[in-house]
């Protein structure tokens, strides 16, 4: 175990920020993993564990040790005709992953193309795309605990998965690290999901009748690159806020005001509300200021062009959300993490 002294996190935060922290260690394994966590100067102060950086905004240095997880390696371990049971280490790249079940024709994740971070962050906010949550396929993860060391293995029900939540944010919020997850993909007759959006549309314009998971995974693939812009290139963390769900009553009272008002049912006489078209309405689309603003093509994604500023971003996140809230009533909640 290497502990190394003030290092830059902008190659590590898909914001591209650039701060530092104070004590940085990578580990490749639970094993080291759990001597990172007993260690004297380690356990004593602040801890960030970072997967791929992509869903945090930094906004000042972190007078702390960060533990990059760099657990690695996949591994079978239950396989019938139908269906696989695949443990991944937390450190894998997500998309890659995906791409990998594709080559072996393991179907479940394919809506989950192209979604930036690491397979260990995945279950931490049930990431979820184009009518696919990560809670639908995922069997069991592995986890250590911070203050014991202990390794341990929560199932599906475990986690409390919700939408964009786990217990690993809520109740459990810094007490574990994960290092494993396990999935159970298909190997044949795979449920195809192209309910959501345009992907139904795009396997049209295609000329495709029967998607196959890799058809499917090339129409998010595209959607995506479309819409989103590319963290190598301009500094983001996809969705900024998460789509607010309000009460039906509510929503048909805001629909006699701004009558184009777009929303989903949900059970329970909830609506979901489109974040982006709230931010959209209320002015911020595309918006420069200095080095950062909001995404020209999705309104939730906000940007740093290069050389901005954490508390920037978060002051104008805040702006975004004093503004949303005085024309619609509505408090948007970040999904992004702000440390
Ligand atoms: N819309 C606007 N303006 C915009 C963009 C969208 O008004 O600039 C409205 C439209 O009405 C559109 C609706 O918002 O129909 C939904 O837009 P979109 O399909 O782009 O999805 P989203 O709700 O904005 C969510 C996820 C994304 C995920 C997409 C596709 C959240 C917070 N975000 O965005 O996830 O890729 O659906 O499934 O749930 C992420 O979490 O980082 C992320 C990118």
């Amino acid at each position: 175990m290497q502990l190394l002294e003030n290092i830059s996190l902008k190659p590590y935060n898909s914001f591209g920020i650039n701060v530092e922290s104070s004590l940085w260690v990578e580990v490749n394994s639970l094993e080291e993993l759990q001597e990172a966590l007993g260690n004297d100067k380690i356990r004593h102060g602040k801890i960030m564990i970072l997967g791929g950086g992509s869903n945090i905004l930094l906004t000042a240095d972190f007078n702390g040790v960060v533990i990059k997880i760099n657990i690695l390696g996949k591994e079978i371990l239950e396989e019938t005709e139908k269906e696989v049971l695949v443990k991944t280490g937390a450190g894998e790249n997500w998309h890659e992953f995906v791409l990998y079940a594709l080559d072996q024709g393991w179907g479940g994740i394919e809506n989950l193309s192209l979604i930036p971070g690491t397979v260990g962050a995945a279950p931490m906010q049930n990431i979820g795309a184009y009518g696919v949550e990560i809670r639908e396929v995922f069997d069991h993860l592995t986890a250590v605990h911070r203050e014991t060391g202990k390794a341990e293995k929560f199932d599906n029900r475990d986690c409390k998965f919700g939408y964009r939540e786990s217990v690993f944010k809520n109740i459990y919020k810094e007490q574990y690290v994960i290092t494993h997850v396990a999935l159970r993909l298909t190997k044949k007759d795979h449920p195809i999901n192209t309910s959501y959006g345009t992907i139904s549309q795009v396997l049209e314009q295609n000329g495709i009748k029967d998607p196959t998971i890799r058809d499917v995974s090339n129409a998010v693939i595209g959607i995506r690159q479309s819409k989103l812009p590319d963290p190598e290139k301009i500094g983001n963390a996809g969705s900024f806020f998460k789509n607010p769900t309000i009460d039906k009553i509510d929503f048909e009272g805001l629909r006699a005001e701004f009558s184009s008002i777009p929303g989903y049912e949900l059970p329970g006489d909830q609506v979901k509300i489109p974040a982006a078209w709230l931010i959209e309405q209320s002015g911020w689309k595309g918006i420069k200021r200095g080095n950062i603003g909001v995404h020209k093509k999705q309104a939730l994604v906000l940007v740093n062009y290069g050389g901005g500023e954490g508390a920037e971003l978060r002051d104008l996140a805040l702006e975004i959300q004093k503004s949303v809230a005085d024309r619609f009533g509505i408090v948007l909640t970040p999904e992004v993490n702000i440390i």
